[in-house]
């Protein structure tokens, strides 16, 4: 299981900080929650404070966009030095085209799925995908509780990749305790905000999550 702390929920005066606490704590990918104030009511960051960490983290950067239109910042993102872009189903009228040119660019190519938004809009882009990010609270804010109809629709996920090589994330609300059972229904990337940075140390609570996710 991999833990992908998401940075919304670190202290967003001194991202760098941030971003050297999780390296030193053995965290491998980072969280960027990227808002739009359309998509979703809340406004974060963009490419341009993206960019600017670039230089300073070898973190994998795992990007979620949650902005209407993302075909709009492809290039934009691969030149902030986005690893994984995910863009929403929901926020896009051509999604196979949008996976296909994020995998052009050379960044990973990842999928959200809204917590209503049924899994058969991915039947014809099953190849086109590294990640599905299944969204366990209605995007816009850390902080929120988990939806528990997510396991069932990860294990329906899984079924549906049918072995394929693609991670399935989950997004919003995880926790040490929900941890087990998202990963038993096959997801492999979690994110945590609220649950991972508002316990110190990191290193521990990394530690408590990847147990968790053994257990
Ligand atoms: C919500 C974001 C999530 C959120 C996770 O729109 O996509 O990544 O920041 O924070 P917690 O773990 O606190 O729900
Ligand atoms: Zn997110």
């Amino acid at each position: 299981m991999i833990l992908s702390p998401s940075l919304l929920s670190a202290d967003c005066g001194d991202f760098a900080g941030a971003l050297r606490d999780l390296e030193a704590a053995g965290v491998q990918w980072v969280h960027w929650d990227v808002m739009d104030g359309r998509f979703v009511p809340n406004i974060t960051f963009g490419q341009h404070v993206i960019r600017g960490l670039r230089k300073r983290s070898s973190l994998f950067f795992d990007v979620h966009l949650m902005i209407e239109e993302p075909e709009r910042y492809l290039v934009d993102f691969r030149e902030a030095g986005a690893d994984m872009l995910v863009v929403h189903v929901e926020a896009t009228r051509h999604l196979q085209r949008v996976l296909a040119e994020i995998r052009r660019l050379g960044m990973k190519a990842g999928a959200a799925l809204n917590p209503a938004t049924p899994l058969d809009v991915l039947d014809y882009v099953l190849d086109d995908l590294d990640m599905v990010l299944i969204m366990s609270v209605n995007p816009g804010f850390g902080g929120q509780s988990f939806l528990p109809c997510t396991p069932g629709k990860v294990r329906t996920l899984r079924k549906k990749l049918a072995g394929r090589n693609c991670h399935v994330e989950v997004d919003g609300g995880v926790c040490p305790e929900n941890t087990a059972e998202l990963v038993h229904a096959g997801a492999d990337v979690l994110v945590s905000g609220s649950s991972f940075f508002g316990h110190l140390p990191l290193a521990e609570r990394l530690a408590e999550f990847e147990a968790a996710g053994r257990a």
